[in-house]
């Protein structure tokens, strides 16, 4: 078989695409906008969503990606043969134009064709939807296999649990089609089927055909314009094709896990436990790269996505310690890490001093208190004395004093088949801390937003509040990150210095001005040299090509951005800056709430 690469899949992916009419975009971030339902990007389509609802898109009506994503449900699994946290995610989109017929047919051709994957036909089975009491049989889908090429038997008919594709519990949806590649492990029973996970099926691809939108109350709504979603996952699909055993043993792995045998002296491969520890390693070192190296400006805390960058991190450190990585060499396997990646996701490189101070700081961070930490862990369990649990008391006093995200006192407690008092800890953290966790763990698991008026308005306030930053303070003042909940805003931005009380008081005297002027918002497409012609603020370097959208509020704000926005500035009524702090070297932030109407 021919050997698959990382660099070779994805080329051939977006070449095969451009040359059927796809705009390639750039990776979005790894951090979605606006969307304060999740944490992370976790599948190509959605940073898509506004224009799988009917957005244009200013690439147009076809587009393919590879697309930066985290996935930490299955973080405990992470040290076995395939789970990972981040992968990428390459991606063909049609926003209203091209469905099955085209979507299947592109799809079989790209896999068998000997320019493209080359796949030996006889080594693929498909699944396609069954139908159910919501939504019919996919007939249409598996004629149009057996159109390509397929024969009968390679052709599966599935229940929505396998075949119904939704982000979350609302938002768009719909039937898809699954590609396998069928491996040399014989048939577990009568019924082996794509559907069972004994090791024969290994699912390469799939295709969703975006018909409904699911509402609220359950109800599915057809989408005024039909879109596909596709999605190939890099890393396994690589795998898969190379008949490899892990994941790790693919091209994308290779160099990070070199470093860390050089580093810690420990060969990859030697034993389970330092095989496990390594695999632990190169997984959260390189996911944490990527959230570092994102141009939200994210690091270590202790909520929302800093809190997994700093599980992480910290995670990767006690791994570290079994096999004797030395301190300090989290920030080398980063070095690593970018050097493979900044060709294909640019921001890394322009982060790089960045990323590697902050996986220095941390690491410093929790190096102070990890042994201590664990002495600590270690008193506590002789004075167990009949208990299995660790209590409240110690796993607070880790977390508080120690650094120790709960997480790892649960996993040092499940080494030594021990539970923790995850009630009793739940409670001191609550009483320690308003904002909690477990709510953004909650809201982790949850699904994708809309993009309700809230946001919009917060959305709104964000370009007043940049606006009004840079007349006061200074045309320098640029955006370094932004995040919008439901309640509140949080701008980043660059500037050297704690921005002083009478400042913070005309910022927001400016932006209430601009509400009391109650502006109308136009929203305008351009091109990138149009909207710097007219002075508009933003990311310059666009994410989607060449036109941009461009929103205007009267005189004070014109500002590049992919919105949604409030529809003029009155509705947000009034402005409060609640908090500004340091976020971090250079960088401040502001959090701001607003009344609306
Ligand atoms: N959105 C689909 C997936 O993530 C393609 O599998």
């Amino acid at each position: 078989m021919q050997s698959y690469s990382s660099n070779r899949l994805r080329e051939a992916f977006l070449a095969f695409f451009r040359d059927r009419g796809h705009a390639v975009i750039p990776s979005a971030s790894i951090i979605p906008d606006n969307d304060p339902s999740v944490l992370f990007t976790m599948a190509g389509m959605h940073p898509l969503v506004p224009y799988l609802m009917g957005q244009p898109h200013p690439g147009g009506t076809r587009l393919a990606d590879v697309q930066k994503c985290i996935r930490t449900g299955d973080i405990d699994e992470v040290g076995d043969a395939s789970h990972l946290t981040f992968f990428e995610m390459l991606g063909n989109w049609s926003l209203g134009d091209y469905f099955k017929r085209e979507a299947i047919a592109w799809s079989w051709e790209f896999l068998t064709s000997k320019s493209y994957l080359g796949i030996d036909p006889e080594r693929l089975a498909f699944s396609v939807f069954a139908g159910d009491e919501n939504a019919p049989r996919d007939q249409e889908a598996h004629d149009l296999w057996l159109k390509a090429g397929a024969k009968k038997e390679q052709i599966f008919f599935l229940p929505a649990e396998n075949n119904w594709w939704k982000p979350g519990p609302t938002g768009p949806c719909g039937p898809d089609t699954e590609m396998f590649f069928i491996t040399d492990k014989p048939p577990c029973g009568p019924d082996c089927s794509p559907a069972c996970d004994c090791g024969r099926y290994l699912e390469i691809w799939n295709d969703v055909f975006m018909q409904y939108n699911r509402l609220e109350n359950g109800e599915l709504v057809p989408l005024a314009k039909k879109n596909v979603d596709t999605g190939m996952g890099l890393e396994r699909t690589i795998c898969t094709l190379n008949g490899q055993k892990s994941v790790y043993d693919t091209d994308a792995f290779s160099a990070i896990i070199a470093k860390i045998e050089t580093l810690s002296d420990v060969k990859y491969g030697a034993d389970d436990e330092s095989t496990r520890a390594i695999r632990i390693i190169a997984d959260h070192t390189r996911t944490s790269t990527m959230i570092l190296g994102d141009e939200k400006g994210i690091t270590p805390s202790n909520v929302d996505q800093g809190y997994v960058l700093r599980r992480l991190i910290r995670r990767a450190v006690r791994m570290g310690m079994k096999i004797g990585l030395p301190e300090n060499s989290l920030r080398q396997i980063a070095e690593v890490i970018i050097a493979q990646y900044e060709g294909v996701y640019p921001e890394l490189e322009r982060a790089k001093a960045q990323v590697l101070e902050q996986f220095e700081l941390e690491e410093q961070r929790f190096q102070r208190t990890l042994r201590q930490g664990l002495r600590e862990f270690e008193k506590a369990v002789q004075r167990l004395s009949g208990s299995t649990q660790i209590d409240a008391a110690t796993a607070f006093r880790l977390y508080d004093t120690y650094g120790f995200p709960i997480e790892i006192t649960t996993e040092l407690a499940k080494e030594r088949n021990l539970g923790i008092d995850e009630a009793g800890f739940a409670e001191r953290f609550r009483q320690h801390q308003q904002l909690s966790k477990a709510g953004a763990e909650q809201r982790f698991k949850g699904g994708l937003a809309d993009s309700s008026e809230q946001t919009a308005r917060l959305h709104t306030a964000t370009h007043l509040l940049h606006a009004a930053l840079r007349k006061v303070l200074s045309e320098e003042v640029a955006q370094r990150g932004s995040n919008i909940t439901t309640e509140r805003l949080r701008f980043d931005f660059s500037f050297p210095r704690k921005v002083a009380k009478e400042e913070l008081d005309e910022v927001e005297r400016l932006v209430n001005e601009a509400i009391a002027a109650d502006y109308p918002i136009a929203e305008e497409e351009m091109t990138v040299d149009e909207a710097k012609a007219q002075g508009a603020i933003g990311l310059f370097e666009s994410k989607y090509g060449e036109r941009v959208r461009v929103y205007t509020m009267g005189p004070v704000s014109k500002e590049i951005c992919g919105g949604p926005h409030a529809g003029h500035t009155g509705e947000l009524v009034a402005f409060k800056i609640q908090k500004e702090e340091a976020s971090s070297a250079g960088v401040r932030r502001i959090r701001a709430v607003i009344e609306a109407e």
